[in-house]
């Protein structure tokens, strides 16, 4: 039998940690789960506009987006909990520190080893949330999450946000390659 629910729908969501800068050049981040990619090259983060991520974001233009790491789930929870509104050195209390990017006015958070960097296109307001469109005009990744050159999501610590059970789950191993397995039924 088959149960119907009104929430929690969409699993797994991504832990995504979102880096600005605000008018002062201070750097700021948040957790947000509402993210994800729009076709080949673009994202989209789905933002209540009380935060200081989306004012920067309105000033600036330009953000990053790293995931969230096993590692970090400490710091990574922390920017989720606290704003930058309110607490000036949000950043240093978890023990985050930041490199500004060289392609975005926005910070890499140094202790996150996979980064996207994004320019806005588009930012619609609508129901009390911000809804960010950006182009990825590029990707930093650490040497050791390497493997032959490539970003492997293997070595990353990638977690997901389960919104059923409000925790923060691992990533598991592959189960079968991509465009492959189902080609048994062709
Ligand atoms: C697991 C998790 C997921 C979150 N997802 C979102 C989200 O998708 N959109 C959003 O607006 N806020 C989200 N938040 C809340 C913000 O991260 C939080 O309000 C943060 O303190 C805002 O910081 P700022 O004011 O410094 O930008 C999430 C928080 C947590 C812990």
């Amino acid at each position: 039998m088959k149960h119907s629910f009104e929430k929690g729908f969409f699993a797994p969501l991504p832990v995504l940690i979102i880096g600005t800068y605000d008018a002062n050049g201070t750097p700021d981040a948040m957790n947000a789960a509402w993210g994800g990619q729009i076709g080949m090259t673009q994202v989209s983060v789905s933002l209540s506009g009380s935060h200081k991520t989306t004012d920067n974001i309105k000033l600036n233009r330009e953000f990053t987006i790293a995931y969230a790491t096993t590692e970090q789930i400490a710091a990574c929870d922390y920017v989720g909990i606290v704003s930058g509104n309110n607490v000036a050195d949000k950043l240093e209390k978890c023990g985050l520190t930041v490199t500004k990017s060289d392609k975005v006015n926005a910070p890499v958070i140094d202790q996150l080893p996979v980064t996207i960097e994004c320019k806005v296109i588009d930012i619609q307001e609508e129901f009390g949330e911000t809804r960010v469109v950006a182009e990825v005009v590029g990707l930093k990744a650490d040497d050791n999450v390497l493997t032959d050159g490539k970003v492997d999501y293997s070595k990353v610590g990638l977690v997901i946000y389960d919104t059923v059970s409000k925790t923060y789950r691992t990533v598991g191993g592959s189960v079968a390659a991509a465009r492959s397995v189902g080609k048994k039924y062709e």
